[in-house]
């Protein structure tokens, strides 16, 4: 956990509390359910602040310029990448990261989905591939395979496991029909429409 992090108090346990540094400024973000305090360097970026401060390393530095889609998180329940935004920026919003979806034993339905239909090699897009499927899903709940290459067409896989990406969403999608749920959103203008 980086240095420049404390809790808002009461928000969750393990709050530290540091000095804030020079070129420093002070924002509220809410990550994953948690009020945040953060002293940060405006110049970082909600890709960089999440790994590195808040140890929320799902989210993952691919081309950390806008091409690849691994960084992607949602904020304000829109899928967007993270490397693309100041931190600052995305103060007093909602960010939830793959980590704020499910954990093991009590896996999401689009992290299941993803396990059952062995929908990814290496894994590194893997996290932004299931956010931007969980986005997808909560705006478009019935999405055919067209529609799922197309709201996924921001991120990459080397690996190649596109047709079973497209397929766990598919299941995805029919788990949230039968009432699984889904939460987030999908990026779909102005600031929060970074994918390109
Ligand atoms: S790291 Fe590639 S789009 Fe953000
Ligand atoms: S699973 Fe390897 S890059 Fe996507």
């Amino acid at each position: 956990m980086g240095d420049a992090l404390r809790e808002v108090a009461g928000a969750g346990g393990g709050a530290v509390a540091l000095a804030k540094g020079a070129g420093r400024v002070r924002a509220e973000l809410r990550v994953n359910g948690i009020a945040r305090e953060l002293w940060v360097e405006p110049r970082r970026t909600l890709l960089d602040v999440l790994r590195s401060d808040l140890g929320l390393t799902g989210a993952k530095p691919g081309c950390e310029h806008g091409e690849c889609g691994a960084c992607t998180v949602h904020l304000a329940g829109r899928a967007v990448y993270a490397c693309l935004l100041l931190a600052v920026a995305c103060a007093d919003r909602e960010v939830t990261t793959i980590e704020g979806l499910g954990r093991p034993g009590a896996l999401d339905s689009v992290q299941q989905a993803f396990v059952e239909h062995d929908a990814l090699q290496c894994g590194f897009c893997t996290p932004g591939q299931i956010m931007a499927a969980k986005a997808l899903l909560a705006e478009n709940p019935s999405p055919d395979a067209r529609e799922i290459r197309e709201a996924l067409a921001g991120n990459l896989c080397r690996c190649g496991a596109y047709q079973r990406i497209v397929e766990a969403t598919l299941a995805a999608a029919r788990g949230v029909g039968a009432g699984e749920g889904a939460g987030g959103g999908r990026a779909g203008g102005g600031e929060g429409d970074l994918r390109a």
